[in-house]
C-alpha cells in the first residue's frame, strides 16, 4: 500500500473512538519493529521521525525506508515529522515524501505560534499534507518546577478553540500533565481540562509523552478525544534492555544477533500499545 496521511488515519479513529499509535524511529530496526508490530495487530500506524532522527539517519534514508516498508504491507501507515521546529524543516520533509507534519510553535508566545502554524498549514494543505500543531508546553520530567508552575504551561481550552479556528490546523497536541521521557512519579493527567478542550475543539487531539502513563489513564484519555498517542521512550528502553542482555551475557559480536533481539523486544511494545489504544484490527 502507498503511504496515507494522518488525516485518513485520525479521522477514522475520531469517528470510531480509538487512538492510532505514533512511534518514533531512528534506524531500520526500529522502523521494522513498528511496521511488523502493526501488521501483526492488523492496525493503522504512524511512523514518526524528529529533526534529530533526520540528522542521525538522513532524510532520504528515512523516507525511502518507510516508503519501502509501506509498499510491502497491507495496513494504512503514514510518515510523520514529529516536533517540526521551523518552516524550513517542514518543507524539506514534505519534499522528501513525508505524508504528515507537525509544526511545534508551543515555545512561542500565542500570537507567534498562531502565525507560524498558519503559515505552515497554508502551504502544507496546498499539497494535501495535514498539520499537527501544539499549544501549551510539555515540561520535561527533568525540569525541577512546582505543580503550580507546571500547570501554567497546560493548554487553555479557550485559547485552544481560538488557536484551531485561526490556524486551521488538522490535529492539536495538548499539554495536560504529560511530559517526554521517564516520569519521576505517577503522572497526573488533568482529565477535566482534556474534556473541556474536547468540547470546544472539534479535531483529533494528540497526546505526547505517553510512555509511562498508566493503562487506565490512556484508555480514559482515548475516551475523551485523544486519537493519536506518541511513544518513544518505552521503545528506547526495550531496545536498551535487549541489547544489554545480549552484550553483557555473551561474546556475541554479530550486529544482527545484537539488534535482532532488540527489534523483537520493540515489536512487543508496539503490539501491546496498539491493543491498549484500541486500534487493533482497525487497518
Ligand atoms: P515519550 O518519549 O515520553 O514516549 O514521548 C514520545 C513523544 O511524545 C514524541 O513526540
Amino acid at each position: 500500500m502507498v503511504l496515507v496521511s494522518n488525516k485518513e488515519l485520525l479521522e477514522k479513529a475520531n469517528q470510531e473512538g480509538y487512538a492510532v499509535g505514533a512511534f518514533n524511529m531512528n534506524n531500520m530496526e526500529i522502523m521494522q519493529a513498528i511496521v511488523e508490530g502493526a501488521v501483526e495487530e492488523d492496525a493503522p500506524v504512524i511512523v514518526a521521525a524528529t529533526k534529530g532522527a533526520i540528522k542521525y539517519a538522513g532524510i532520504d534514508y528515512i523516507a525511502k525506508l518507510v516508503h519501502t516498508a509501506a509498499s510491502k504491507v497491507d495496513i494504512p501507515m503514514s510518515l510523520h515529522l514529529d516536533h517540526g521546529p521551523d518552516f524550513e524543516t517542514v518543507m524539506k520533509c514534505i519534499r522528501a515524501g513525508f505524508t504528515s507534519v507537525m509544526i511545534d510553535g508551543s515555545f512561542l508566545p500565542f500570537e507567534e505560534n498562531v502565525a507560524l502554524t498558519k503559515k505552515v498549514v497554508e502551504v502544507a494543505h496546498t499539497v494535501g499534507v495535514p498539520v499537527e500543531a501544539e499549544l501549551g508546553r510539555l515540561v520535561g520530567v527533568e525540569d525541577e518546577i512546582s505543580v503550580t508552575e507546571r500547570e501554567a504551561f497546560f493548554t487553555d481550552p479557550k485559547e485552544a478553540q481560538k488557536f484551531v479556528e485561526e490556524t486551521n490546523c488538522d490535529f492539536l497536541a495538548v499539554s495536560i500533565g504529560n511530559a517526554h521521557g521517564i516520569y519521576k512519579g505517577e503522572p497526573k493527567l488533568d482529565f477535566d481540562r482534556l474534556k473541556e478542550i474536547d468540547e470546544v475543539v472539534h479535531i483529533p487531539l494528540v497526546l505526547h509523552g505517553a510512555s509511562g502513563i498508566p493503562d487506565d489513564d490512556i484508555r480514559r484519555a482515548t475516551r475523551l478525544g485523544i486519537n493519536k498517542i506518541n511513544i518513544d521512550t518505552e521503545l528506547r528502553l526495550a531496545f536498551r534492555d535487549a541489547v544489554r542482555e545480549v552484550v553483557c551475557k555473551s561474546d556475541v559480536y554479530d550486529p544482527r544477533k545484537i539488534l535482532g533481539p532488540a527489534r523483537d523486544a520493540m515489536k512487543e511494545v508496539v503490539k501491546t500499545k496498539i491493543r491498549l489504544f484500541g486500534s487493533s484490527k482497525k487497518a
